[in-house]
């Protein structure tokens, strides 16, 4: 299965000037390599979005949103929807993100319908999980994340369920320098195949792809991806740096 890498540019680049300087940066370091079996994602602020699919023109980059809107258009001030992420040339898009669900009350239900309006308009939703770390520490992560899967996919149309990405991201490891053990995001990929599997057959289950995301870095990449066998990363700070980023990707499509 090709392996994604997804940077998170989270609320970052603030000026134009910002923006060249990381085109310049990412296309230099882009021109050295080679990606055969990967794929990588950029979402940067979606102000940028369109720019930077105009900008980075490439066939192992695509690009994507940080959040959207459940409707597609209408008097929803400050809003985008899934309709204009994939107008605009996104393909993607994260939802769910612990950041989302802290700091914006994104509920179970919210990232429901967020999950179907990206899926209708043909956009990947790369759907975040994880728990906290008074979670982790109780012995609650299995729960915890079962039950966001549960009300994730909630009447997701079947024939497109193959589509979704899902990013396990412990919260304790989002923007801290803490990693799992490999043995534990293994445990975690295989709660989720199961859960896959036991609602919608092994066949979507095998197509679905499980990333994982939290401190990921070229030094942690190892542990967190390759050797538990994910299916790529979600990145956020190294992402900002084209070069570590790339380097993270490199080492997973070689591995
Ligand atoms: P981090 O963020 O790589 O900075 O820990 C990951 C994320 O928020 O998706």
């Amino acid at each position: 299965m090709e392996k994604l890498i997804i940077g998170n540019l989270k609320m970052n680049i603030l000026t134009p000037v910002e923006r060249d300087r990381y085109f310049e940066s990412f296309k230099t370091v882009l021109k050295q390599k080679n990606f055969s079996r990967s794929h990588i994602v950029l979402c940067p602020p979606v102000l940028h979005m369109e720019t930077f699919a105009k900008k980075i023109k490439h066939k192992s980059v695509s690009f994507g949103a940080q959040n959207i809107f459940w409707e597609d258009r209408g008097s929803f001030t400050g809003e985008v929807s899934s309709l204009m992420v994939k107008n605009f040339g996104g393909e993607f898009v994260i939802v769910g993100h612990s950041e989302r669900r802290k700091y914006f009350g994104e509920t179970d239900a919210i990232i429901n319908g967020k999950m179907q309006a990206a899926l209708k308009a043909n956009v990947v939703p790369v759907l975040c999980v994880g728990e906290s770390q008074e979670q982790h520490q109780q012995g609650k992560t299995g729960s915890v994340i079962i039950g966001q899967l549960e009300h994730a996919f909630a009447e997701v149309p079947l024939a497109k369920l193959s589509k979704v990405v899902i990013a396990y991201e412990p919260i304790w490891a989002v923007g801290t320098d803490l990693v799992p053990t490999e043995h534990d995001i293994l445990v975690v990929k295989i709660l989720i195949k199961k859960f896959l599997t036991d609602h919608f057959g092994a066949s979507v289950a095998e197509k679905i792809k499980i990333l994982y995301g939290g401190s990921v870095n070229a030094k942690t990449v190892q542990q967190v991806c390759n050797q538990p066998e994910m299916d790529g990363v979600l990145v956020g700070r190294e992402s900002l740096i084209p070069v570590e980023f790339l380097k993270i990707a490199e080492i997973i499509d070689q591995k």
